[in-house]
């Protein structure tokens, strides 16, 4: 099979399994990170092959849904991958990223060890902020019955993945446990410009929203 077929059945795939999912990690979310990822990795002179595929494959099966286990979704990517008769290097060097990719905390630093694995991270870092984070966001937090915001409720500092998994704080403290850090955390030059714009959109998010808490926007 080459390369235009082993992507197009992988769409295809991602896209019969993720449709319709309601927390965000939809096809849609898969979809956008691809094209950001192509886009960032043409930009940056990554193998675009590596980073489509991670980019597909990477929330096959995100732990946030496997009760934390982080090792299922590389466990289905590599047998997708195997099934389409791809090169064993390509598949480890896939599966490496898709282990990797999955943010686990603010004070948890997971450092990629390939271009194409931080292409892909900042590709997906970048669908969590600006105006489609905030709706993300939202979606995540309603799906796992958060508040919206509870003003005696601050926002957390995790210093371990076990205390981020743990966390159940309203969403609005999700903002300053990680959507406001992200842009200090990407990987490559073309996704920190993005994401500088996208960083700005959510502080006049966050200022609107509570002005219009106290009822002063009127
Ligand atoms: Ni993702």
């Amino acid at each position: 099979m080459n390369k235009k077929e082993v992507l197009k059945k992988t769409k295809e795939h991602i896209k019969n399994k993720l449709s319709g999912e309601g927390s965000g990690h939809d096809w849609w979310h898969v979809y956008r990170v691809w094209k950001n990822a192509v886009y960032i990795g043409k930009k940056e002179g990554a193998d675009l092959f590596v980073v489509s595929l991670a980019a597909l494959l990477h929330d096959i099966s995100d732990w946030k849904f496997n009760d934390g286990d982080d090792d299922v979704g590389p466990r289905l990517a590599r047998e997708w991958l195997i099934k389409m008769r791809v090169d064993e290097k390509i598949i480890s060097h896939v599966c490496k990223i898709t282990k990797e990719v999955s943010f686990k905390g603010s004070c948890v630093k997971t450092k990629m060890s390939s271009k194409e694995g931080m292409v892909v991270q900042d590709a997906d870092r970048l669908d969590a902020i600006g105006a489609i984070g905030v709706a993300r966001t939202f979606a995540y937090g309603g799906h796992k019955n958060r508040e919206i915001y509870n003003p005696n409720i601050k926002p957390e500092v995790h210093n371990s993945f076990e205390e981020y998994k743990k966390n159940s704080g309203p969403t609005i403290n999700h903002f300053y446990e990680k959507l406001l850090l992200l842009k200090d955390m990407m990987n490559t030059k073309t996704a920190k410009k993005i994401a500088k714009e996208r960083h700005k959109f959510m502080l006049e998010f966050l200022n609107r929203f509570y002005k219009e808490w106290k009822g002063k926007d009127f």
